[in-house]
């Protein structure tokens, strides 16, 4: 049985009480405990996070990690510095991060390689955009972004890897993708993980959908045999929209 996973990407909101808050009320909501469950505030309210989850089934994850040890990198955060935290999971390869941050593939491939020498557990995001999609490329782009990336690596551990396929077009955009295309997807990308590494590999693997998820939406997505459960952004700000969600796995 693969993992069931609904991470909450929050991005770049809330602040410290705000992210407290949020947190208290998806600790109070009955979650279901076949699913493992994340929260991700900003940097600075990751420790506070920790304390809040401490004896609860929540996890707290990171939106992002340098890809660097240490050293001259103003305003980046370490895996070491994560590490003292007791943050043990990681967002990398966000779209967001990917445009807006400009992080190319060998940046990336860095983080991975760095989270999993530190035994950090990653959530690995990957997706096409509208023009790939509308040209039908999405498989090719996919493709492209694995073998610059994860396929670098000799192995890797399915339990400290989950891949993402967040379709640009999707994110924020309330266009979410359909659970057919979802599915495609995933398997498409579960293939190419067995191709790569091995069918044992493959199969543990959990491959999550993120982009515009609702709660309107969330159960017959998750309901397809290759989708492993989601990376929330918008929804994940609601706590009854979110335990919603992650009771629709
Ligand atoms: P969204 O964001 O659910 O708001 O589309 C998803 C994400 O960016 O991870």
């Amino acid at each position: 049985m693969r993992k069931k996973i609904v991470a909450g990407n929050w991005k770049m909101n809330n602040d410290e009480i705000e992210s407290q808050r949020l947190i208290n009320s998806i600790i109070e909501k009955k979650l279901d405990n076949n699913c493992e469950v994340y929260v991700s505030p900003s940097f600075p309210f990751l420790k506070d996070a920790i304390k809040l989850c401490d004896k609860t089934n929540i996890k707290v994850l990171a939106q992002n990690v340098s890809h660097e040890i240490e050293g001259a990198f103003t305003g980046d955060v370490s895996c070491k510095m994560l590490d003292s935290l007791e943050v043990k999971s990681v967002i990398i390869g966000h779209s967001e991060r990917r445009t807006i941050f400009k992080e190319d593939n060998n940046m990336l491939l860095n983080k991975l390689k760095l989270c999993f020498k530190n035994n950090f557990q990653v959530f690995f995001c990957i997706g096409e955009d509208i023009d790939a999609r509308k040209s039908e490329e999405q498989f090719f782009v996919i493709e492209d972004q694995l073998n610059k990336t994860v396929f670098q690596l000799e192995n890797i551990d399915p339990n400290k890897l989950i891949i993402a396929y967040e379709p640009v077009w999707a994110i924020g955009t309330g266009l979410s993708a359909t659970p057919n295309q979802a599915q495609e997807m995933h398997k498409f990308i579960r293939e190419k993980f067995k191709n790569k590494f091995s069918e044992s590999i493959s199969e543990k693997l959990s491959i999550i959908y993120g982009g515009s998820v609702k709660p309107s939406s969330a159960k017959e997505i998750f309901a397809q045999n290759d989708v492993d459960g989601g990376l929330i952004g918008g929804a994940s700000l609601k706590s009854n929209d979110f335990a919603d969600i992650v009771n629709s796995i």
